[in-house]
């Protein structure tokens, strides 16, 4: 199944059409199972979400979360932990129940416990129904970076160079940024019924054009969306500027 294209115009038109996608998915099935990412990109997604919340009556009182990833040894109130990040920007503005809330816990000491905890209980919530991806400049989807296999579960895994480097705008220096993290698999991603992956600006085009036009190889880990039934890239012109010239 090739990958579905939607092309708009800028960042608010992706953040609002995916808001939208999301937001029908929860009235349709109001104790959706939606999974989560962090970054700059969903920002937009998710102010359009409180929005809805605050003007449409958009209810998140039954609606089950999971979060792709979190870094190892930062705290849930760190202003750079994933956890945090969902409260500031999600959570704490919608009537979301903070138990139906999972992000991994970067301060476990048993990891390995962590993380078949967070598989088991994907699959106790019978599965994400709708899975929200960005996409690294390496092509990575969560923290799986090229090389990562397929059928990964969720684990910890290093962090590449270049994504230390990407998200060092985060953190006040390169040596503040965590060297490990706790990603969902893409294994764990790949079973989603349904994914929604944004990606905005000229930075993202490159990794767009292997996602989508590319062969299908764990070099590029965003390109096993193209064996997906159901998963649509909404991107912006600027980020679909290299789509045809691979
Ligand atoms: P970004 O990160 O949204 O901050 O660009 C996306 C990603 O690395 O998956």
């Amino acid at each position: 199944m090739p990958i579905e294209v939607s092309i708009k115009k800028g960042y608010d038109e992706i953040s609002k059409r995916a808001a939208k996608i999301i937001a029908d998915a929860i009235r349709n099935k109001p104790n959706l199972v939606l999974g989560l990412a962090t970054g700059s990109t969903p920002i937009g997604c998710y102010r359009e979400l409180v929005r809805m919340h605050k003007e449409e009556g958009l209810d998140f009182s039954r609606v089950v979360t999971f979060n792709l990833d979190e870094y190892i040894g930062l705290s849930p109130t760190h202003p750079q932990s994933y956890r945090y990040f969902m409260d500031q920007k999600l959570f704490n503005y919608v009537n979301i129940k903070r138990e139906n809330t999972h992000v991994p816990n970067g301060l476990s000491d048993d990891f390995q416990k962590t993380c078949e905890e967070f598989e088991e209980a994907i699959k106790k919530s019978e599965g994400i129904d709708l899975q929200l991806l960005g996409i690294g400049t390496t092509g990575h989807i969560a923290f799986n970076e090229p090389g990562s296999p397929f059928d990964s579960r969720t684990r910890v895994v290093n962090v590449s160079e270049q994504t230390i480097k990407d998200n060092v705008r985060f953190f006040k220096s390169i040596d503040e940024v965590p060297r490990q993290v706790i990603s969902m698999g893409t294994g764990t991603i790949m079973e989603a019924r349904e994914i929604i992956l944004l990606a905005s600006g000229a930075g993202k085009a490159d990794a767009v054009a292997k996602s989508v036009n590319g062969p299908v190889t764990e070099e590029v880990p965003a390109s096993i969306l193209q064996t997906h039934p159901n998963c649509t890239f909404i991107i912006d012109e600027a980020a679909a500027s290299k789509l045809e010239s691979i």
